[in-house]
């Protein structure tokens, strides 16, 4: 039998990235430091992540065929990441985004989003096939930077292979009340699960009541990422709370993409739900110490030795 395997579906990105004391008010120019060029976008992200913790990893998205295409690639060619089915769409320019990462390591982007919204017309046929095509029990990880006719089909096909499917509801105003039945595994953040259900989130309890708000609209296992406050799961009926480990926080960028990733890797080794949580925030966590997306990723020996000190 074949090995199953990992397919990120969303976004890839060229990102640059300055670091600044503060944002910029409007009309300023503010002189920034650590000036960066590097490969993400979310699909990329997850991709490089699981291929780095020892999945057999399969992107699934579009670049266009410009230098920023090359430059986005490069990284997951280097990690041995599948990219048989990345397109280039023709006189496309690839995604790219602006990324400004405050002192304190939070931070805000600008995207231009480009190629990943021009899939060709049979893009959502494609996706179905290949997930159609792909080993059993392998697992799908989606974002929503991309067509919702590519996103929708390959939800659906997921859910007929009875494939684990992790879902990153993000951007929030792309998902659709079909998503909910067709994700087990959806992700959101804090703000992201406060517009899924409107009302806001102030602690645990508040987290709780807001995955049981989501699990209603039809979704299996619920995450809300509180971020420093921790992380709350419904999990069928069952609450689960995983504190955030202690970490240095440089950068915040792309911490997101590694918990989706390390949760969808953990899944694809078939650790419980609860087991698969706790590796996806340690991953998270060590994924914000440090400057950058992709290169900031840990691997596995590193996740493990933290769970082990931090008692998870
Ligand atoms: O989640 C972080 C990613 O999203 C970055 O790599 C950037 O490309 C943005 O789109």
């Amino acid at each position: 039998m074949k090995q199953a395997i990992i397919i990120s579906l969303g976004s890839i990105n060229k990102d640059i990235q300055v670091r600044t004391e503060r944002w910029p008010e409007p009309g300023e120019t503010l002189l920034s430091q650590d000036y960066m060029t590097l490969g993400g976008g979310k699909a990329a992200n997850r991709a490089y992540l699981v291929r780095k913790l020892g999945a057999p990893s399969l992107l699934l998205a579009r670049t266009g065929d410009d230098e920023e295409a090359k430059e986005a690639l490069q990284p997951l060619k280097e990690a041995g990441v599948n990219l048989e089915h990345v397109k280039q769409r023709k006189g496309q320019r690839t995604g790219l985004s602006m990324v400004v990462v405050r002192a304190d390591g939070k931070k805000t982007i600008i995207l231009s989003a480009n190629a990943n919204q021009k899939w060709e017309q049979e893009g959502p046929d494609l996706v179905e096939q290949v997930i159609s095509e792909a080993p059993e029990d392998s697992v799908l990880a989606v974002d929503l930077e991309i067509p919702a006719a590519v996103a929708g089909k390959a939800l659906q096909a997921a859910k007929k292979r009875n494939f684990q499917v992790v879902l990153d509801p993000s951007p929030t105003h792309a998902l659709k009340a079909e998503y909910y039945e067709l994700a087990n595994f959806l992700t959101p953040n804090k703000s992201e699960a406060e517009s899924m259900v409107g009302f806001e989130i102030e602690n645990k309890e508040d987290g709780f009541r807001a995955c049981e708000a989501i699990q209603e609209k039809g979704a299996r296992h619920v995450i809300v990422k509180l971020g420093k406050e921790g992380y709350v799961m419904l999990s069928d009926n069952e609450r689960h709370f995983v504190p955030a480990p202690d970490v240095q926080v440089t950068d915040t960028t792309g911490a997101g993409d590694a918990f989706a990733g390390a949760l969808a890797f953990a899944l694809w080794e078939k650790q419980d739900a609860l087991s698969a949580l706790r590796f996806a925030v340690t991953a998270s966590s060590l994924a914000t110490e440090t400057y950058g997306s992709q290169p900031a990723y840990p691997d596995r020996a590193t996740i493990e030795n933290k769970m082990a000190a931090f008692e998870l």
